[in-house]
């Protein structure tokens, strides 16, 4: 295919979204809307990619770096002036440009690779040195609108602020997305005024100069593929036919889905075949589920890989931790980040990790906090345990290792390290080391005072009757 470049135009204010974030920032599965617009125009190859940004240059630059390292362009539109004045700063940062360029809205989400090229082949075809994009909304509120002649040749395209109540029952509109030929732009765009109700230029009017020149062409796509994001509402029903993408996408990749309509998963997330997903479950972020593995009702992964295998029990939380191959966490597991759990390792409910890497076949069952933890493999940590990483100002490392075994309700007082197959003992506070094989027990001793309950019950008898008389 033709070598082309791609502008985004990413300026505008965005103010029917009312936030404080900028319009292009919002994310859809998980990603900023406008990162699913420069992902399309890097999936035919178009380079250089210029994003025009305006006041939220900051946080916007910052954001999309994030995503796309060094390779945009930014460019600044100082005050949105409109569509047309934001392509003409664009053209105005790369004097050298010539050939194609793409330009498109930054709030089309929805925008697939293949109306891309498809738009690019279109203008080959007619050889124009314009070409659009179209599309028919059963409600075209808010979109330009696509005039034709009787003949049905497009002669210009007219915005919603401007149109007559004849024009605003059109409902062929302009999708926001274009090809043309950089030398008839640099030239057109010179020439565009703001007479209009908006008081802006208009990249549109180009449309009317490039069919007076004979010039256009058209190419009609689908309305779901090109829908603009203008408000909250707009932005919900992109949500829910991205969603459906990606889930079509996952069964199709042999992966079964319990109830799909309950099932969030974000775009860059990875699921291989095989694996069994809960009802309710959401998958956020870059996370990675290994063939085989079950992630149950209820439960969130955010950026978190589980291996082969495993099973993730229902309603247990995860952040950037690693899950094992044939581990098992949860129910109501909570995994914080850098939670690396190796293979087999058993986490079961109530229990909080953070920073904390278990060994093979290692086990905390119940009600722990294992916080900045190394711990070793075919450990078992009691219920209850809880390692105590943080004095007020710094945090320490608990270290378990190979073996041993803590039992209930022992406290770990950090930094501290228990030895190679040494014994905790029951409700044991440990501040000092447990070398390997050693047995810690730190409690008070018991004493057992023979025949004194039925003593005692009397004693308290008498006081239950003293406090009601
Ligand atoms: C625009 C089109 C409309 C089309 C619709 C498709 C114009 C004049 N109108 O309308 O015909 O049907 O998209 O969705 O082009 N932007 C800038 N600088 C500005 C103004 C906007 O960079 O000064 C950016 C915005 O960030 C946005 C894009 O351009 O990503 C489109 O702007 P928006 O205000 O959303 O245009 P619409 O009113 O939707
Ligand atoms: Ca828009």
């Amino acid at each position: 295919m033709e070598q082309c470049a791609a502008v985004i135009l990413a300026a505008g204010e965005g103010k029917r979204m009312k936030s404080k974030q900028p319009k292009v920032l919002h994310p859809l599965a998980g990603i900023p809307m406008v990162a699913h617009v420069i992902r399309a125009a890097k999936a035919i190859g178009a380079t250089p990619i210029l994003v025009v940004v305006g006041r939220n240059r900051e946080v916007i630059e910052g954001e999309l770096k994030s995503h796309f390292g060094d390779s945009l362009h930014f460019v600044l539109q100082p005050e949105a002036r409109g569509t047309g004045d934001a392509v003409r700063c664009a053209l105005e940062a790369v004097p050298e440009l010539s050939g194609t360029l793409l330009i498109l809205n930054g709030d089309l989400p929805l925008i697939e690779t293949e109306a891309l090229s498809a738009l690019l082949q279109t203008k080959t075809a007619h050889q124009s040195k314009l070409s659009i994009m179209t599309f028919f909304a059963d409600n075209p509120q808010g979109y330009g609108r696509i005039l034709r002649n009787s003949s049905g040749e497009i002669v210009g395209i007219c915005e919603e602020a401007d149109a007559s109540d004849e024009e605003r029952k059109i409902r062929e509109c302009n999708g926001g997305v274009y090809a043309a030929d950089v030398e008839a732009l640099r030239k057109w765009i010179s020439g565009l005024s703001a007479h209009n109700n908006q008081g802006e230029l208009y990249l549109t009017d180009l449309v009317a100069i490039a069919a007076k020149e004979q010039s256009l062409s058209s190419l009609t796509w689908s309305f779901d593929s090109l829908r603009g994001i203008n408000n909250r509402a707009e932005l919900a029903q992109a949500e829910e036919i991205m969603r459906e993408r990606i889930i079509n996408h996952v069964l199709n990749n042999g992966v079964t889905l319990q109830d799909p309509k309950s099932t969030y998963i974000d775009i860059d997330v990875v699921v291989e075949q095989d694996v069994w997903i809960g009802a309710g479950v959401h998958l956020r972020g870059k996370t990675v589920v290994r063939t085989g593995a079950r992630i149950d009702a209820g439960s969130i992964l955010q950026d978190t890989e589980v291996g082969e295998n495993a099973w993730v029990k229902p309603y247990t939380i995860a952040i950037s931790s690693t899950i094992g191959e044939g581990a098992q966490v949860g129910p109501f597991a909570h995994l914080r980040p850098s939670t690396i759990l190796g293979p087999e390792v058993h986490i079961g409910n109530f229990v909080e990790t953070k920073n904390t890497k278990m060994g093979r076949k290692s086990k905390a069952n119940h009600l722990a906090y294992l916080g900045d933890g190394l711990i070793g493999e075919n450990v078992n940590v009691g219920a209850g345990t809880i390692f105590c990483n943080y004095d007020g100002f710094r945090k320490h490392t608990t270290i378990i290792e190979d073996g041993a075994f803590i039992g209930s309700d022992c406290q770990l007082v950090a930094p501290v390290r228990v030895g190679r197959n040494a014994y905790v003992a029951s409700g044991t506070t440990v501040t000092r080391n447990v070398p390997e094989d050693a047995l810690a027990i730190g409690r008070a001793k018991q004493e057992n005072k023979e025949g004194y309950a039925p003593l005692l019950r009397e004693r308290l008898r008498g006081r239950e009757k003293e406090d009601k008389s």
